[in-house]
């Protein structure tokens, strides 16, 4: 598994959480229980620290860092789908960053936001709780509030295949 300290800086993985083989985590990385990292997502604590909330999934080809002056905070219950880039952001419980989402430093997703597909928040951006943000630059889907449930089928999904991938995974060639 490519899980690196950096001097000091010492990932911290939940014995209940997943970090695929080929997935790469260094330094101040906090991975909560439950939580999953997928193939080739990169979280980098170099400069400061990751934190990955528990049920929290971070998928596929993801890259995740952290500024001298800001950390990364994903709270509980989130989803972040494929070849997302989170940088020095902080995120809220039960928040679906969307394949392909950018979102940059000193940013705030508040709790039950959606990012979709494809969108930039710029720079110190700020997503109401329960919002929609769309496009380049992201902007508020007005009228439209983000269902409660909105992650929930999709985290519960994430959470049976830290159980599965644990207990199945195993390398054939
Ligand atoms: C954001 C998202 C949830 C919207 O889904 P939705 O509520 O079903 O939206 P709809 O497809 O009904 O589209 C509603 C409107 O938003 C627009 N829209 C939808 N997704 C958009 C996107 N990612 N970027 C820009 N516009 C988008 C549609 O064109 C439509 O516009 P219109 O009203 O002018 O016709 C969806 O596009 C998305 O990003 N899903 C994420 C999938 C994912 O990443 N999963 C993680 C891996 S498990």
């Amino acid at each position: 598994m490519a899980i690196y300290a950096l001097g000091d800086l010492i990932p911290t993985i939940h014995p209940d959480a997943y970090v695929h083989p080929d997935a790469t985590v260094i330094g101040a990385v906090t991975v909560h229980a439950q939580a999953s990292v997928w193939p080739q997502a990169v979280l980098r604590g170099d400069y400061g620290t990751i934190e990955v909330g528990e049920r929290t999934s971070v998928q596929d080809g993801s890259v995740v860092h952290c500024t001298q002056f800001h950390p990364v905070v994903i709270g509980p219950d989130c989803v972040v789908g494929h070849n997302v880039h989170i940088e020095g952001a902080t995120i809220g419980a039960r928040c679906l960053i969307a394949s392909g989402s950018v979102v940059l430093n000193g940013s705030v997703v508040e709790d039950g936001a959606v990012v979709g597909a494809g969108a930039v928040v710029s720079f110190n951006g700020h997503v109401a709780a329960r919002t929609m943000v769309l496009g380049v630059p992201a902007r508020v889907r007005e009228g439209h509030e983000v269902p409660e449930d909105m992650t929930s089928g999709i985290v519960a999904t994430y959470v049976a295949n830290v159980r599965t991938f644990k207990a199945n995974l195993r390398r054939v060639d």
